[in-house]
């Protein structure tokens, strides 16, 4: 897989002890054609084909994933926000070889390198859920290591139900959108890791969930859809280019 590293293929411990002499070189391997990087199993999730309707939903993700613009993705319950989410997978572009060696690091790291896949060749999707951890998130432990954010870099970090994170959990997230890495402190030192990814939200508009929906009328009270959606802050909301509104399809 790695061009620059020339391969020898020794038949014995004898042969190769010739070559270390300089008795009898033995030839470095040539390759045929160039590594494949290609991950060509099928994908995991859902198929944006499988999508009814939702043209312009889908062409903001055709947008996000070709350009890594962050996703902010808003409707009422059963507008389909976590199924386009799910989508995205199958329409990501490929990890250049770069970003695969890069991404297999940080798996193997982590210690979550699959056992029959010793090199990563697809972009990383993770969602972790709204009860995560702030280590489960940025990283941590006595000898750190990489969290959500790390392990979703050079791919799509996808956070259902936005404001359940809870603002201190999206204050954490901030910071790397911006940054690209994630710094972790402790009295030994820190840390540093990686953590390019694109971020993709989706968030019902109110605690109902049906503002501004042209069939069933807001329940909530006075001042709730205004504490709700300040649960966001600004400086979050900035750094997500595609504000996305999804109606339910009949
Ligand atoms: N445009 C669509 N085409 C096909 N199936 C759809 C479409 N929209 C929604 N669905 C289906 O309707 C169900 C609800 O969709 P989904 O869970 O994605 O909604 P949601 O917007 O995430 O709702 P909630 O706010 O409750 O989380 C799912 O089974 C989904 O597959
Ligand atoms: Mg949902």
């Amino acid at each position: 897989m790695i061009e620059e590293v020339p391969v020898i293929g020794a038949l014995s411990l004898l042969t190769l002890v010739q070559h270390l002499n300089e008795e009898e070189p033995i030839p470095p391997f040539s390759r045929s054609g160039r590594p494949n990087f290609e991950d060509d199993r099928p994908v995991i999730g859902q198929d944006l084909a499988d999508v009814r309707g939702q043209e312009h939903a889908k062409r903001a993700l055709e947008v996000a994933a070709a350009g890594g613009h962050n996703l902010l993705v808003s409707g009422s319950p059963g507008a389909g926000k976590t199924l386009l989410a799910r989508c995205l997978p199958g329409i990501l572009p490929s990890l250049t070889p770069d970003e695969a060696l890069e991404v297999t690091q940080i798996y193997s790291v982590a210690g979550l390198l699959p056992a029959d896949e010793p090199l990563v060749r697809r972009r990383p999707f993770r969602s972790p859920h709204h009860t995560v951890s702030h280590a489960g998130l940025v990283g941590g432990g006595p000898s750190p290591r990489p969290g959500e954010l790390t392990l979703a870099h050079r791919g799509v970090l996808f956070l259902d139900e936005l404001p359940e994170f809870g603002t201190h959990t999206l204050d954490t997230v901030r910071q790397p959108l911006e940054d690209g890495v994630v710094t972790i402190s402790r009295a030994a030192g820190t840390t540093t890791f990686p953590a390019r990814v694109t971020l993709v939200a989706a968030m019902n508009p109110c605690p109902c969930g049906f503002a501004g929906d042209p069939e069933r009328a807001c329940t909530c009270p006075d001042g709730a859809i205004r504490r709700y959606q300040r649960r966001l802050s600004g400086p979050l909301l900035d750094r997500i280019d595609i504000h996305l509104t999804v109606p339910r399809v009949s």
